[in-house]
């Protein structure tokens, strides 16, 4: 039985599998597209609303540090990640390279952990998109009722109508084709980048240096001692919850991680990537260096605008340039936030797609999802399926405490990567990698710490949310997944009963 939960995909089978007509999803993405992929759906949420929260709350004028912190662990992720996705180009991510590695049952968790994540992130993307919209159809005197403006904003009953339906336009553009999402992604991230380089240029000329004093702010005390909300690793060690102060610096660090989600997704698009082995690696570390540099940017010029204590929180960016009397700046701003955040919404529910017709495809959810449309080449049934349940889910959700929850999903995600880059290297020497992680083990068991580090500034309270959720997804594989998975028949007893070993183990 325990040779079974651990059975693992070979390499060579998750490739034959990708190149089945009736399972094939079309090559045409290059390393450009998907630079462009990874910019669309990594600068969102995390740097045009999380900033002004975690500033205010946690870091200070230090939330610039956050961002290096939240960049390296994820410049280390990254690295792992690019050895996989150049050695198991098949749609799936994390998910794939798991089944590859580790073994059926942590790839069942990783590929169910993903999908729920993302799914949870395109909902709070939404949500945070239908916000500024909002604010601009105010400017422009149309007021939505409230009881359409979701959950925060009703007495009773509220759907957000304008988050509900983003997510319903993007699922019909996925069903239709890659390419035009590509194309269209190519404008709005166009858009974004501007908007984003006009926060950066326009705001430099606006600094006070007078805000940045003190650029650390003395650790103050937060709240309740014993609270759940408090990060973990305080509670662990006894220390009296707090905020700001060099811990702050990892707690904010830990938020705006949320910021960065998204250069994973570009690996799950491996599949549809012409020369997956040259670009997958491009396309993860080019959009993710330049991410990183323009958060770092943005955030001490943002701090530099306005005193960390008075930044907004629903639209720091905009309301730094209403502050300092430019309100054509803040429209500006908040139209090409509203833009962006389009293609971060599409981009998760594109990426969750993908692993789940992957799950599917190896028969861990029903087969029915892996069969891709005649015409588009797209997997239309999974992708409608979520698209119809996020809908529904942003149009219901408040914001905030998902993002904690999508984050430490991730960082999990990027444990296991890291942990699958050591294994694979140990067990399938073999295999041509084109992009090879330097300083293994080394370099990925570093990456493993750095994730868990951060997870452990995560509130105690995400921690037992997703615990839950983890134990679901157990009853889903032992009642379902494990009977039915594709490589499970493949390797079924023989009548005379024999016990079947691992295929992958060793090779
Ligand atoms: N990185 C994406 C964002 O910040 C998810 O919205």
């Amino acid at each position: 039985m325990s040779s079974n939960l651990f059975r693992t995909k070979k390499v060579e089978q998750s490739i034959r599998d990708t190149e089945e007509p009736e399972h094939a999803l079309r090559k045409s993405l290059s390393a450009l597209d998907l630079t462009v992929f990874g910019v669309g759906v990594i600068i969102g949420t995390g740097i045009f609303v999380l900033t002004g929260t975690v500033a205010k709350n946690n870091a200070g004028p230090a939330v610039s540090l956050s961002f290096v912190v939240a960049g390296v662990v994820c410049g280390l992720a990254a690295l792992c990640y690019a050895e996989f996705a150049s050695t198991v180009p098949v749609a799936g991510s994390a998910y794939t390279f798991s089944y590859a590695s580790l073994g059926e049952l942590p790839a069942w968790t990783i590929g169910w952990d993903l999908v729920l994540e993302f799914a949870l992130g395109t909902a709070v993307v939404a949500v945070g998109w239908s916000g500024y919209v909002r604010s601009l159809l105010d400017n422009a005197g149309w007021h939505i009722p409230e009881y359409l403006s979701g959950r925060d904003g009703a007495h009773g009953f509220g759907f957000d109508i304008l988050a509900a339906a983003l997510v319903l336009v993007l699922t019909a553009i996925l069903v239709l084709g890659m390419k035009l999402s590509a194309r269209v992604t190519t404008v709005v991230v166009a858009i974004k980048v501007t908007v984003v380089l006009l926060v950066i240029i326009a705001g430099a000329f606006f600094i006070d240096s007078r805000n940045y004093d003190p650029f650390v702010p003395k650790a103050q005390p937060g709240e309740a001692g014993g609270n759940l909300k408090a990060p973990l690793i305080q509670l662990m060690f006894g220390w009296t919850p707090s905020n700001f102060g060099v811990m702050g610096i990892f707690t904010a660090a830990s938020v705006v991680f949320f910021a960065f989600i998204g250069f994973d997704i570009v690996a799950t698009a491996a599949e549809e990537t012409r020369h997956p082995q040259r670009d997958m690696p491009r396309g993860i570390l080019g959009s993710l260096f330049i991410c990183t540099a323009l958060y770092v940017a943005v955030s001490i010029v943002v701090t530099g605008m306005q005193k960390y204590s008075k930044l907004s929180v629903d639209a720091p960016l905009a309301d730094a340039f209403k502050a300092i009397g430019h309100p054509w700046y803040a429209g500006v701003i908040s139209f090409g936030a509203a833009v962006g955040l389009t293609t971060v919404c599409m981009i998760l529910l594109l990426g969750q797609t993908r692993v789940f017709f992957a799950m599917s495809r190896d028969g861990l959810l029903p087969r029915f999802f892996s069969h891709v449309h005649p015409r588009f080449r797209t997997p239309h049934r999974p992708t409608i399926l979520l698209g119809v349940i996020i809908a529904v889910v942003a149009g219901f959700t408040s914001l905030s405490e998902l993002a904690e929850l999508v984050n430490i999903g991730t960082l999990f995600a990027f444990v296991v990567v890291a942990v699958s880059v050591i294994i694979l290297r140990r067990t399938r020497p073999d295999l041509h990698r084109s992009f090879r992680t330097p300083w293994v083990p080394f370099l990925p068991i570093l990456s493993v710490c750095a994730s868990l580090w951060l997870m452990l500034n995560l509130p105690a309270e995400t921690w037992l949310r997703f615990a839950i959720w983890m134990v679901i997804g157990f009853f889903v594989y032992f009642l379902y997944g494990r009977t039915h998975s594709r490589l499970a028949r493949e390797q079924a007893p023989d009548p005379g009963g024999t016990e079947q070993q691992p295929s992958g183990s060793g090779g």
